[in-house]
């Protein structure tokens, strides 16, 4: 199906809305490391642009799970494809994510990593998408709420495609 993409954020709004949630978080974690855990693949894009950002000390560290196929619903299924190389404990971990959507994902993988005796574990997110809650997840660091609309670019993909996209856009089906 031949499907077209909207602009929906600007390259330029995206990245000005980055350097703002990187200057919050380098406020909040003055004198502090922070370990920014990417959840792949979404969530690389932006974890690489507000590491950049982020001025006190950072390490990272990477995790895969999939709660989607190639449709556009999530499928409630949560697994776990990527473990993180390093363990959490004593870290100050941020969680980077692309989107919050159902929150199912999130939900699941906040718990299993608050497990693993890290000081603290908190959540980023670029996009939210709040009206499609199923399970509640609190957001520490949200980049933009948008509508219930099927997003694509900056690390989101459409049956993997747009992730390279250096703006968000939705994906229109006409
Ligand atoms: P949740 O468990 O429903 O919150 O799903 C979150 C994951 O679903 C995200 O990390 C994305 O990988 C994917 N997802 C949700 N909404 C979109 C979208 O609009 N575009 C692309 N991927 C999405
Ligand atoms: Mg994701």
């Amino acid at each position: 199906m031949a499907e077209r993409i909207e602009v929906l954020l600007s390259e330029e709004e995206v990245d000005k809305r980055i350097q703002e949630i990187g200057d919050q978080i380098s406020r909040d974690y003055a004198g502090k490391q922070v370990h920014l855990v990417c959840v792949l693949k979404g969530g690389s894009f932006f974890m690489c642009e507000l590491a950049k950002r982020i001025t006190v000390p950072v390490s990272l560290d990477f995790m895969s799970v999939s709660s989607y196929g190639g449709d556009t619903k999530s499928s409630g299924v949560v697994k776990i494809v990527k473990d993180l190389d390093e363990s959490l404990l004593n870290k100050h971990v941020l969680v980077v994510e692309d989107i919050v959507d159902s929150g199912r994902t999130l939900s699941y993988l906040l718990e299993m990593l608050k497990d693993r005796g890290p000081v603290d574990v908190k959540l980023c997110t670029l996009l939210d998408k709040p009206e499609r809650r199923v399970v509640d997840v609190k957001v520490d660091y949200t980049g933009f709420e948008i509508p219930d609309e099927f997003v694509v670019g900056y690390g989101l993909d459409y049956d993997q495609k747009y992730r390279n996209l250096p703006y968000i856009g939705v994906v229109k089906f006409d």
